[in-house]
């Protein structure tokens, strides 16, 4: 794993990454097992990723443990996961404080049960000072949901006369996202070989190096972190110029 470590040009690390943490379910099936199994070893795979981002010096990484659409699974399920993430947030409060790691929450926070937001405004609270690392947990998360209320945020300032219809320009629509105070994901990871997005950060992954991979969740491990990091860091950045220009830019002048 060190030559891995050694490998990455801790330069150009990506300052932020988002993983959407697939494959839960077909890992427990696949042993035989029930879902919530899968869900509940895949909570080593988030504090082992954790671990990894912390020390590696990664400023953001946001985890999508749950999609607005996953409250349509059957309740057992739903259940489970919800009794999951209070446990580990509870568990998990002290090895946050001691990694010095800020935990934020984006997404549909209604929606949660009471006591899965009492236990998460707990970890907020008892988290908000630290400066390493920011953990960012998308829960009951969507962009289509996230949209619509930022139109609507919009609409009502426009209403009552703090900002004006034809101010807005590019800058407008991120400040409403629940994402305004990160810089956008540079490197977006899916695990478990789907190839979507699933609703997940739409506007602010336009220009994010996007990994798939075929591991599932629960297996994925630092050394899987480091193998995207690699390869993102040996992809062109281009932003739409050619690639000529880039390297233009990236040559040391003498
Ligand atoms: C991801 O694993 C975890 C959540 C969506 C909560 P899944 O539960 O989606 O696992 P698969 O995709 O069915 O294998
Ligand atoms: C996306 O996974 C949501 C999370 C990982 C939390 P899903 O398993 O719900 O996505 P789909 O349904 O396969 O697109
Ligand atoms: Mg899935």
């Amino acid at each position: 794993m060190q030559d891995l470590i050694d490998k990455i040009d801790k330069q150009k690390l990506p300052r932020h990454i988002a993983i959407i943490m697939d494959g839960n379910g077909r890992w427990a099936e696949e042993k035989g097992e029930d879902r919530l199994f899968g869900h509940f070893h895949g909570v080593a795979s988030v504090r082992n990723i954790i671990e990894g981002s912390a020390e590696l010096g990664i400023e953001y990484l946001t985890l999508y443990a749950f999609s607005t659409e996953n409250w349509d699974r059957p309740q057992q399920e739903v259940d489970g996961l919800m009794s999951l993430l209070v446990d580990t947030i509870r568990k998990e409060i002290s090895v946050l404080n001691k990694n010095n790691i800020k935990l934020h929450v984006i997404g549909d926070m209604q929606m949660l049960p009471e006591f899965a937001k009492e236990a998460l405004q707990e970890a907020l609270e008892m988290t908000s000072q630290n400066t390493g690392l920011n953990l960012i947990m998308a829960l009951s998360y969507s962009s289509r949901w996230e949209l619509e209320n930022a139109v609507k945020n919009i609409a009502f300032d426009i209403e009552a006369g703090k900002i004006k219809a034809s101010d807005i320009n590019q800058n407008t629509l991120p400040q409403y996202l629940t994402t305004s105070n990160f810089p956008d994901p540079e490197l977006m990871i899916r695990t478990s070989g789907e190839y979507r997005i699933s609703n997940f950060l739409l506007y602010q992954l336009a220009y994010a190096e996007l990994y798939f991979t075929n591991t599932r969740w629960p297996d994925f491990r630092k050394e899987n972190l480091y193998e995207a990091i690699l390869d993102f860091q040996g992809r062109e950045r281009r932003f739409g110029k050619t690639g000529r220009q880039i390297q233009a830019t990236e040559e040391p002048s003498s």
